[in-house]
């Protein structure tokens, strides 16, 4: 009987996870930012480094399309391409930033897909 509960317990736990998991905490955009993100992007407007373009506004702005910031010549040409950053985009272009643009000048540890998403949305407001 004990055995049962603890398995219902799990279970239980289990399921809470994956409706955990199915929508990220709000916070955890932010947390994949500041673990991954932050040493190379800023988010203030207008503060790009040597390291990376600002992230400011991201969702709906051209791709390659700040001044101030030397974009390689691979993330030029996906820009004419496609045009503008959206979340769907930015999603795909985080599983594998050198797939999507080969020759871009990023390099960016592996991430989950959950991470992923959480970052791709806290990057793009509605
Ligand atoms: C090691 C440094 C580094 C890390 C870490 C990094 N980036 Fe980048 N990122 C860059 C550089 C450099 C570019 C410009 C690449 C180019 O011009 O080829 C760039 C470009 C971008 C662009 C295109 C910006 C534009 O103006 O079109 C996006 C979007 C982006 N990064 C998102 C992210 C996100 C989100 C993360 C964290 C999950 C991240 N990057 C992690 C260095 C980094």
């Amino acid at each position: 009987m004990i055995r049962l509960l603890a398995a219902a317990g799990t279970v239980a736990g289990l399921a809470a996870a994956a409706a955990l998991a199915a929508q990220p905490a709000p916070n955890r955009g932010a947390e994949v930012y500041r673990r991954v993100c932050f040493s190379c992007h800023a988010l203030d407007p207008g503060r790009n480094t040597p390291a990376g373009p600002t992230l400011h506004g991201l969702a709906g702005r051209p791709i390659a399309g700040l001044r101030g910031f030397n974009y390689s010549p691979a993330l030029r040409r996906f820009a004419a391409r496609e045009g503008r950053w959206t979340r769907a985009l930015l999603e795909r272009f985080l599983a594998d930033p050198d797939a999507l643009v080969p020759g871009i000048e990023m390099s960016l540890p592996r991430l989950s897909a959950a991470d992923r998403q959480a970052v791709a949305a806290w990057l793009s407001p509605r």
